[in-house]
């Protein structure tokens, strides 16, 4: 069976009509590409998501694909957003990202959420400095902080792994952070799990300075994987 767009990790399946309305930005064949909905396949470990995803249109998957990777079916298009950083460990992403490219005909878009750490990194090296984060560095559901770097580091791994397929990883920025009142940002010292700023949390850890960013940071990096060769 093969599908034409997969989300992996879909959630409410927002991803889908997102790449279909804007997806071609970042990935140039999706602007004509005419996708169908039954051809949009969702996979998710919780089942609670198969009503929103089949209420779009889509079929839906229920699978824990840290435990059945293989279990990812062929797409022309597979995306991956917001995801890799719930699996167990390093190794599941390893196991995650190689076989997503495995089953990958066009591409492979991966939206990572931004754990790099460090000036490049354009996130929370600048917020740090001024006692803030970004509220998804510290989640208990995030096992694992992924780095940009570390992806590129696994597709080129994958090139090793199968030469003939010659994948090339472009990393672009995704969403913009220009000042400290995004609600994501939040002061340093919440606790974990705290998802946005909001009343209670200004209350009790403090009001966040209102700095604007001359460079502004990123919240997300696209990295979108497309091959010159054929599947093996
Ligand atoms: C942060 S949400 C991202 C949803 C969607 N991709 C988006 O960007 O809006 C992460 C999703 O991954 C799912 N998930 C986490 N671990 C999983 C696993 N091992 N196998 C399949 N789905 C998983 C969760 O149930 C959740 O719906």
């Amino acid at each position: 069976m093969s599908f034409h767009v997969i989300s992996v990790g879909c959630g409410l399946g927002s991803s889908f009509n997102e790449a279909i309305k804007r997806g071609h930005l970042f990935v140039p064949e999706l602007k004509n590409a005419a996708i169908d909905k039954k051809q949009c396949l969702g996979i998710d470990k919780n089942d609670k998501f198969a009503l929103d995803i089949v209420g779009q249109g889509h079929e839906f998957m229920c699978r824990d694909v840290a435990a059945e990777v293989e279990a990812i079916p062929e797409a022309d298009y597979i995306l991956v957003w917001n995801f890799l950083e719930h699996l167990p460990d390093f190794k599941s992403v390893t196991q995650v990202v190689h076989e997503v490219l495995n089953k990958a005909k066009k591409a492979a878009w991966f939206r990572l959420t931004n754990f790099d750490w460090g000036p490049e990194g354009m996130g929370q090296w600048t917020l740090g400095a001024i006692n803030l984060r970004f509220a998804w560095y510290s989640q208990s559901q995030h096992t694992v902080k992924l780095k940009t770097s570390e992806l590129v580091g696994l597709v080129k791994e994958y090139n090793l792994l199968f030469p003939g397929r010659n994948a090339k990883v472009e990393v672009m920025r995704g969403r913009n952070v220009t000042a400290t009142d995004d609600p994501y940002i939040i002061p340093n010292t919440s606790p974990t799990d705290t998802k946005l700023y909001c009343p209670e949390i200004e209350e009790k850890y403090g009001k966040k300075p209102d700095v604007r960013f001359e460079e502004p940071l990123v919240a997300n990096w696209e990295c979108v994987v497309t091959f010159e060769g054929e599947q093996g």
